[in-house]
């Protein structure tokens, strides 16, 4: 490996794996020589970038288990489609690479089973790159859930309500994942935006857990409607049964007794949101298209009934000190600065050797909710078991890696040590 410098791979170069792999080569520490897609011009523009912004050729194949022969590549960055995650991952740990995945949710809860399996058995890490979990609302939340500041957590709420009807309607003129899975599948495809920043929240997998999920569909109506008005009544698809419903509506009990609901709702035109709701014993926090409004006991005025408050001020006041250093760094990157997080967490954990912030216990229950909802969908909204992937160990883990990155705990003192 090149001094000071971790060798990675990247698998999947659609929009999301360039866009991801030009972010990542600015992460320190990180050199990337192999790229691969299975469409070989997608895979010739990722050998493009690498070029462009280090000069040097990585390796370039339309086979990842190429990549996984060679034992100079200590991670694989997974970006490919939903129903490929999995197993790529399953395959590169069991070939002694550390894995990375995309967001999406699972076909299966075997597929989570063999991710769990595979990293316990290799000692790999396997982290969900869940970039919400680091936005810039969802982290200074969870300071102030953390500090107590809405009291205990009863009620969470969110979704992933994003207007795809064209990105899903043109998947075979983009060659784009996203449609296939609309037209077979029916359920909450796409739950970890907000469930990923939720579960942190209230500890699952580390003193809680998820019991049950109930899903129910809309009829889909959407897709067909937005494919008349642009392709035309004789295009093949325009009358085309799609299996997924417009919106779907998951609801989940947990072992403390927190209530979660999930929205899935990307087939109607409507602004993006994903509609974070915290509630607790002292507060509610809802998020609007401004940002955000809070009311808290603690600023409400006694005797008055509550009002909401922009949420502005308090996101400043109670900034999450990861973001208070990466603004006066200067935040770069997709998604308002995310994405540059999400993969430095990653990066960090394979080059230091701790387990990353998102482990194979936190891929596996999130993504496992979608093929659990697929069930309870089929059923009419009959409740179903969510595993426990940890196997007992919900109750009493091994303790996480403190860091600035950890997203089990706001580690405060790291950024004073940094600072000193
Ligand atoms: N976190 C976010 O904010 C965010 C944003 C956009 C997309 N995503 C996720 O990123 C992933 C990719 O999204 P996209 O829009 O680029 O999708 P896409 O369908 O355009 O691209 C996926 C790529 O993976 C490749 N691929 C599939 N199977 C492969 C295999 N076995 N070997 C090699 N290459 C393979 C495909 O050829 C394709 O180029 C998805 O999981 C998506 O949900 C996340």
């Amino acid at each position: 490996m090149a001094e000071g410098k971790t060798n990675f791979a990247i698998v999947g170069l659609g929009g999301r794996g360039r866009g991801l792999l030009d972010e990542f080569l600015d992460v320190p520490g990180v050199r990337v020589v192999a790229v691969c897609d299975k469409y070989e011009d997608r895979a010739m523009e990722g050998v493009r970038i690498v070029e462009e912004k280090t000069g040097e050729t990585p390796f370039m194949t339309l086979d990842y288990k190429e990549i996984l022969r060679r034992d100079d590549i200590a991670a694989v960055m997974i970006f490919t489609t939903w129903i490929t995650h999995a197993r790529i991952a399953v395959d590169a740990m069991r070939a002694g690479k550390h894995a990375a995945i995309e967001v999406g949710g699972a076909a299966s809860i075997e597929e989570c089973w063999q991710m769990v399996r595979a990293s316990e058995e290799t000692g790999k890490y396997c982290m969900l790159l869940e970039n919400c979990c680091y936005d810039h609302n969802e982290m200074t939340l969870y300071r102030m859930v953390k500090q107590g500041m809405f009291g205990e957590i009863v009620h969470l709420e969110g979704g992933y309500r994003h207007d795809l009807r064209d990105e899903i309607c043109l998947g075979r003129e983009n060659r784009h994942g996203r449609l296939f899975n609309f037209m077979h599948r029916n359920g909450e495809l796409y739950p970890t935006h907000q469930l990923g920043p939720i579960c942190k929240l209230i500890d699952i997998n580390r003193g809680n857990r998820m019991l049950t999920l109930s899903s129910i569909t809309s009829k889909s109506r959407g897709l067909n409607v937005w494919l008349h008005d642009n392709k035309g009544d004789d295009y093949d698809l325009a009358d085309y049964p799609f299996c997924e419903g417009d919106v779907t509506t998951t609801m989940i009990k947990c072992a403390n007794g927190e209530t979660i609901t999930l929205h899935h709702d990307c087939n109607l035109p409507r602004p993006y949101s994903r509609d974070y709701v915290i509630e607790g014993t002292r507060g509610i926090f809802k998020e609007n298209s401004h940002g955000g409004e809070i009311y808290l006991d603690s600023l409400g005025e006694k005797g008055h009934e509550p009002q909401w408050q922009d949420f502005a001020p308090l996101r400043e006041k109670y900034e999450h000190p990861l973001w208070k250093r990466y603004r006066q760094e200067g935040v770069h990157g997709g998604h308002g600065g995310m994405d540059f997080l999400v993969l430095s967490a990653f990066a960090e954990s394979v080059i230091e050797g701790h387990e990353p912030p998102i482990d194979v216990y936190d891929t596996a229950a999130w993504m496992a909710v979608t093929c659990l909802s697929e069930q309870s969908a089929a059923m009419g909204g009959l409740p179903v078991p969510i595993p426990d992937f940890t196997n007992g160990m919900w109750i009493d883990r091994a303790p996480y890696h403190r860091g600035i990155f950890c997203v089990n705990e706001v580690c405060e003192d790291c950024f004073e040590e940094e600072n000193a």
